[in-house]
């Protein structure tokens, strides 16, 4: 297969949760960029379908629809919906996630652990079992999961302005999701599914502004010397997203600009 077709999605039917969020934006965007007709998704369904007609207006494919990670009926409803109306799901993109209820350890409790653990990891599992089922039935698809950096190490807590921390429920689920997707590859990879991981590094175009100590420190940690800049999530997830990647899974890219090396 000639490299620069590698690349392309075109035909491909795509979901990413949290699609017009911060990271989702540009994973929505990047893989509708590249051929894909992307279903942008979470609870607000209307706010991810003015992100999609953006990019219709764009002359991109996509729409929005609502799903709520907390709500059984909604997860399997949407899977149905989508299925019944583009009659496959290639790719998934597990991006969405709720932090409401995060803290440091010595403010949790059961309650807080358990609403926010429900969404980003028993909804995050429970999606994947309803697209996987169509994938497999299929006989191929790609699963992405969107972890962090805080899934790779600790948080570096010297470098928080006051009042400023990493949950402890963020670092559990990110190390997790590196995991599930290492189960996901092992489990699904007769059934040619894929599963591979993002692990980003920190990005709010606010905190220059709202955290400027932290921002400039963060930077001088980072060896390429910078924040990442909104498009640079867009290869990684293509790559992983097409044939480009097609004898990569239960893999973890790390895009951080090289921060967790040292
Ligand atoms: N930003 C960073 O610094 C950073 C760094 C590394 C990794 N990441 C990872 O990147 C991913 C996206 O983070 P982000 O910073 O871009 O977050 P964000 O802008 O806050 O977006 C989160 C999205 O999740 C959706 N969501 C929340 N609860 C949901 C639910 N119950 N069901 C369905 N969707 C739900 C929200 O939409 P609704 O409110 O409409 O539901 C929102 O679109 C996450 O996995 C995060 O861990 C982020």
């Amino acid at each position: 297969m000639d490299a620069s077709q590698m690349f392309k999605l075109t035909g491909k039917i795509a979901i990413v949760t949290g699609g017009k969020g911060l990271y989702g934006s540009p994973i929505s965007e990047g893989l509708a960029e590249a051929g894909a007709t992307v279903v942008v998704a979470s609870r607000n369904g209307a706010e991810c379908e003015t992100y999609a007609d953006k990019l219709r207006n764009r002359g991109l494919k996509a729409i929005g629809m609502s799903l709520d990670l907390g709500d059984d009926e909604s997860i399997n409803g949407f899977v149905k919906t989508v299925t019944e109306r583009f009659g496959r799901i290639d790719i998934l993109v597990n991006n969405a996630v709720t932090r409401d209820g995060y803290g440091d350890l010595p403010d949790m409790t059961r309650e807080r652990l358990s609403h926010t653990l429900d969404i980003n990891v028993n909804g995050t599992l429970l999606l994947t079992r309803a697209v996987s089922a169509q994938m497999q039935e299929q006989g191929e698809g790609s699963i992405i999961n969107i972890s962090s950096i805080q899934g790779v190490m600790a948080p570096h807590f010297p470098y928080y302005e006051e009042g400023q921390s990493s949950p402890v429920g963020y670092t559990f689920e990110k190390w997790g999701m590196i995991g599930f997707t290492k189960w996901l590859a092992a489990f699904y990879g007769k059934d040619n599914i894929r599963a591979n991981c993002i692990s980003p590094g920190g990005f709010d175009p606010e905190l220059e502004t709202q955290k400027p100590d932290f921002y400039r420190t963060y930077k001088e940690h980072t060896p390429l010397g910078k924040w990442p800049e909104k498009d640079d999530i867009k290869g990684p997830v293509v790559f992983l997203a097409s044939e480009a990647s097609r004898y990569v899974t239960g893999t973890n890219l790390v895009m951080d600009g090289g921060f967790t090396i040292w």
